[in-house]
């Protein structure tokens, strides 16, 4: 029966396949990572080679897991790492520079410069984004003017940019396809979201020739057929969503005022807002969480850079820890006593700060300090960087008040951090059974539109609480303690 869906999941660090079955169960994951390339301090590079060979190892790696003949995978659907960039020849297919990742904050003097002329009403209002490196147009411009050639080669339309959802379509169709979604497109800082279509203005404010922009589609819509010799046959992909509105989708967030947060690398936050763009007051981002049979659906966003992050610099740069799954008990066996607290600005501080130069701090420190308060200190920002989104959102729109979070990603199978998070914000949190939301998200679109999956209205049903964290923190401990976390990214800021 061609009854499963095969969804890519390009994240940040690894690359994971996972194949669903016709009832929407995980029938099997295969997951790499890849190189991390750092080549001067605030920079973030992936090399586009690595992106593309995981992807297609771990896709037929989870064929093979699952026992599955190629026939018998009805679509692909792709959700990807947002942002990140890339620019490569159309003739070869192969990149013209390694991809500047989403972190990567090499920008922030452009960003400066537009700032500084008065562009970011203009493009806040059109693009929905603050004017910040983290997004995708500024990475464009610093390609075009570092790479000998590739303006002029971009002019004469021999170039293609896109974001990793676009890179891989292009590479899986054998450079048939030049295609993107609508989520994708949000958040490039050159697509109008309003209008529905690239904006002539910020492309030009920011030289850079139209030639190169993938057309954008629908999460559900035909992006192209799989070349025949990568897995045997030719295969649909009908699918794609970035990962943050992928697991927005999974969470079955379809009613405004619904929140999700993802704690991957960093942690994002999403709360849908209908077809009503919110203009943040706030310093929230607005883009689109989904766009289904030409309409758009906004949501509100809150990105943090560090979450997930946090741990691994325990683990690789402090060498406290020997696996993540370690920070939990560290945690809980931690000094009561001490107030540590740890800002992660590691590369910046994202919402609702938005400081580029920024750069990490920890406060707190006695004699008695040790790796159970430093890990304890990680795992408590991460609560903390979410109270800072979820009142900013509440800030935005009175109604998500009282609102449950929906939570997902690695880091949400920490009970003891998903209480933490529960008792600072002072609202339940709800983990569902399916932490795989983001591929979830990215398989259901695709098999919706393969005709194998239900509607939004049955999959909303079918939903399914795992745990729910109930805030048991006094209101007095909670004040206290995030009045504290308040005074020490101030500091931070004006280190
Ligand atoms: O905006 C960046 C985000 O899409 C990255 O997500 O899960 O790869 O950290 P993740």
């Amino acid at each position: 029966m061609t009854d499963h869906i095969l969804a890519i999941d390009q994240g940040t660090t690894s690359s994971r396949t996972i194949i669903f079955d016709a009832d929407l169960r995980v029938k099997a994951v295969a997951q790499e990572e890849f190189r991390q390339i750092f080549p001067a301090p605030g920079w973030v590079e992936h090399d586009g080679k690595d992106l593309w060979s995981t992807t297609a190892g771990t896709a037929r790696a989870a064929i093979e897991r699952a026992g599955l003949r190629p026939a018998s995978i009805a679509a692909i659907g792709i959700t990807n790492q947002r942002e990140t960039t890339l620019i490569w020849d159309r003739d070869t297919g192969v990149p013209i520079h390694n991809a500047i990742v989403w972190q990567d904050r090499r920008t922030a003097d452009i960003c400066e410069a537009l700032r500084a002329a008065g562009h970011e009403p203009m493009i806040t209002h059109r693009t929905g984004l603050l004017l910040d490196p983290y997004f995708s147009a500024t990475k464009v411009k610093w390609i075009l003017d570092h790479v000998e050639g590739a303006r002029e080669k971009a002019q004469a339309g021999r170039l293609a940019f896109g974001t990793v959802d676009s890179y891989l379509i292009w590479q899986l169709t054998g450079g048939r396809a030049h295609v993107t979604d609508a989520t994708n497109a949000a958040r490039t800082m050159l697509y109008n979201i309003r209008e529905g279509r690239w904006d002539d203005d910020i492309c030009k404010l920011l030289e850079i020739p139209t030639a190169l922009l993938p057309e954008v589609r629908d999460c559900a819509a035909e992006f192209g057929m799989t070349r025949a010799d990568l897995f045997g046959r030719e295969i649909p992909i009908l699918g794609v969503a970035g990962d943050q509105q992928a697991a927005t989708v999974g969470q079955a967030c379809f009613q405004p005022g619904m929140v999700k947060s993802t704690y991957g690398t960093g942690c994002f936050a999403l709360m849908n807002t209908g077809g009503e763009l919110v203009e943040s007051q706030s310093r929230l981002l607005g883009t689109i969480a989904y766009q289904l049979g030409g309409k758009p659906t906004y949501a509100l966003e809150g990105s943090i850079f560090i979450a997930g992050a946090a741990v691994q610099w325990l683990r690789d740069g402090l060498k406290l820890i020997r696996a993540s799954g370690e920070t939990q008990q560290l945690a809980m066996n931690s000094d009561q006593q001490q107030n540590v607290v740890l800002v992660p600005a590691f590369t910046g501080l994202g919402a609702p700060y938005w400081k580029p130069d920024c750069r990490g701090a920890i406060f707190g420190l006695t004699r008695n300090t040790g790796p159970a308060e430093f890990a304890r200190a990680a795992l408590e920002s991460v609560g903390y960087q979410t109270r800072d989104l979820l009142e900013a959102m509440q800030k935005d729109r009175t109604a998500s008040e009282d609102a449950v979070l929906r939570v997902d990603g690695g880091m949400s199978s920490s009970d003891w951090t998903m209480q933490f998070l529960a008792d600072i914000i002072g609202a339940p949190v709800d983990r569902p059974k399916v932490t795989e939301t983001t591929a979830l998200g990215a398989a259901w679109l695709a098999g919706m539109q393969a005709g194998i999956y239900p509607g939004p209205e049955e999959f909303a049903r079918n939903w399914m609480l795992e745990r729910r964290f109930e805030p048991a923190m006094p209101e007095e401990e909670r004040t206290r303690r995030f009045a504290g976390w308040s005074r020490a990214v101030q500091a931070t800021i004006m280190a």
